[in-house]
């Protein structure tokens, strides 16, 4: 993945973060107030690791957070952060138990490998965002929040289509340190309906 050397970029070293992306899921996260003290949170694709150490914070020790990605997580993090390193593809649902049960959060920042295609890439962002949702339906708790970056384009409407369906309320979030030209964009669903 190509590294972006801006401002976000500086700010996220000097603040001890380990990727610039911290800043996304901090705007967001203010706005809706998604994460909160003691909640169990899974991260999807939590490599290098900001959104853990954001995560991680914001439950504090009475909380827990598990991460799981295809890449190592490298940083040193609290106890209460656990990190799986596996492809969501292949993962259980009981792998992905928290304390012996379901999440309150679920946050997705996967990416897939870009070809420099669009609609390839596109594709391929849907189809991971898509077994976020299958994952949700049983790992995330009722009323819980889920939050996925996806990329705008001709799937994106059956995605939020999706996302209606699981949740009573559905935003869609550019944080002002998503570049303008990413066709990136984050959708939260909140408050799981019971049954889909
Ligand atoms: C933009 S990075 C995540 C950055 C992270 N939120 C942070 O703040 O440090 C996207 C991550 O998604 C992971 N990823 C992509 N496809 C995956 C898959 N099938 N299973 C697990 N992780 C995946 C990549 O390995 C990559 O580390």
């Amino acid at each position: 993945m190509k590294k972006i050397k801006d401002h976000y970029f500086h700010k996220a070293k000097k603040d001890g973060y380990a990727a610039r992306s911290v800043y996304k899921i901090e705007e967001i996260d203010k706005k809706y107030r998604i994460i909160r003290t003691g909640n169990k949170v899974l991260d999807l694709g939590c490599s290098p690791g900001s959104w853990l150490q954001y995560a991680s914070r914001k439950v504090g020790n009475s909380g827990q957070v598990l991460g799981v990605d295809l890449q190592p997580v490298k940083i040193s993090l609290p106890s209460h952060v656990k990190v799986i390193k596996a492809d969501i593809f292949e993962v259980t649902d009981e792998d992905l138990k928290i304390k012996g049960g379901q999440a309150d959060v679920i946050l997705s920042d996967m990416a897939p490998k870009t070809s420099g295609i669009r609609t390839t890439d596109a594709h391929r962002s849907f189809e991971l965002n898509k077994k976020v949702l299958y994952l949700a339906n049983d790992i995330l708790c009722p009323e819980g929040s889920l939050l996925v970056k996806a990329f705008q384009g001709k799937l994106f409407d059956e995605l939020c289509y999706e996302f209606k369906k699981m949740f009573a309320d559905v935003k869609l979030c550019k944080p002002k340190s998503s570049r303008s030209e990413s066709v990136e964009i984050f959708i939260l669903g909140r408050g799981k309906k019971r049954t889909i």
